[in-house]
Parts: C-alpha cells; sequence; structure tokens
C-alpha cells in the first residue's frame, strides 16, 4: 500500500507542468508533526458531532468514494490518510469545510456559521493526525507551494 501510494505521488509530480519555484526545495523534510493534545481532543470530538456521520467514525470515508452515484454525486470521502485530501494545501481545506459543496452541486454542507476558524483548525488537526508521515509529507509539499504563490 505505501509503495504504490509512492507510486502515485511519484507520477503526480512527474506529470506535473509546473515545477515548483525555485526556492522549494522537493527535499525538505515536512517538520515533525506536533499537535497539543488538547487541540487533537476537540478536533476528535468535533468531528464525531458533526463529520462521522457521513465521512465515518475514523474519517474512513464511504467504501465507494470514489464513484460517482446515479445523481452525478459523490459519496464522502475518507479523511484519514486513504484519501486524496492530501492533495488540497490547508487554505483549500478550509474553504471546503467553510463552504461545503451543495453550491458546487455536490453532497457537503458548509459549515461557516456552525464552526468557528479555531474549530476548523482543530478538525483539520485531528484528520492530519491520522496520515501517514508519507502522505503528510506529500501534503506539506502542496501546501508550500500554494503558501510561496500567494506571496
Ligand atoms: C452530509 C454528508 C457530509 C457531512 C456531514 C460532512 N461532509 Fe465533508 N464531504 C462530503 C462529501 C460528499 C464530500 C465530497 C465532495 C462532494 O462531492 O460533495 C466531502 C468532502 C470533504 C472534504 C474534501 C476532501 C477531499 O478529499 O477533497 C473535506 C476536507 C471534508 N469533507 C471535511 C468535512 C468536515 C471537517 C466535516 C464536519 C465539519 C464534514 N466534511 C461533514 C460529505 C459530508
Amino acid at each position: 500500500m505505501r509503495a504504490l501510494l509512492f507510486v502515485a505521488v511519484a507520477t503526480l509530480l512527474a506529470g506535473c507542468n509546473n515545477p515548483p519555484p525555485p526556492s522549494i526545495n522537493n527535499a525538505v523534510a515536512a517538520p515533525a508533526r506536533q499537535y497539543e493534545a488538547a487541540q487533537l481532543g476537540r478536533g476528535k470530538a468535533l468531528f464525531q458531532a458533526n463529520c462521522a456521520v457521513c465521512h465515518g467514525a475514523g474519517a474512513q470515508g464511504a467504501f465507494t468514494w470514489r464513484v460517482a452515484g446515479p445523481d452525478g454525486k459523490y459519496l464522502p470521502p475518507p479523511l484519514n490518510g486513504t484519501g486524496h485530501a492530501w492533495h488540497h494545501p490547508k487554505a483549500a481545506l478550509k474553504q471546503t469545510i467553510r463552504q461545503g459543496t451543495l453550491a458546487l452541486g455536490g453532497n457537503m454542507p458548509p459549515w461557516q456559521d456552525k464552526l468557528s476558524e479555531q474549530d476548523i483548525e482543530d478538525l483539520i488537526a485531528w484528520f492530519q493526525s491520522l496520515w501517514p508521515d508519507e502522505v503528510y509529507q506529500a501534503w506539506w509539499e502542496i501546501d508550500q507551494r500554494a503558501l510561496q504563490a500567494r506571496r
């Protein structure tokens, strides 16, 4: 499984036409993750209360999340590191959570009126804490590039 992921990541990066900015060195390792237990506790509780009904208690998503249903909509994807949430920089993950996907023809409700910025940070910290290191590393590189592009 890990080997497969590496192949997938390598293929993705090899197929990328936009080389990362020169200041980003792909060999740089993401800083070691250090989550505060209190933050993970808040994130987990928020997830169980609001998100688990769709994404699963372990953030494992729906088994058939890759396949659109008869209505063209998708079932909730995993957020535990086995899906593709790592393709999205932090800003994009936050936007999906804030705005949901109903307006885009998807199935996820918006949370911006129910959850604070801190709640959303805590939620992301919790589900990212489930990710294997190599998934987190791939996400971190994408996030760094997005941050760099904004400056
Ligand atoms: C009613 C079901 C439902 C609920 C509740 C829900 N989601 Fe989702 N979520 C989805 C679906 C379905 C998608 C896939 C996008 C689409 O097609 O709508 C999704 C996508 C996402 C994504 C993007 C993942 C990716 O791989 O791109 C994130 C992040 C996310 N949800 C986080 C959350 C969080 C955090 C909560 C709780 C605050 C939550 N979701 C609650 C159904 C739900």
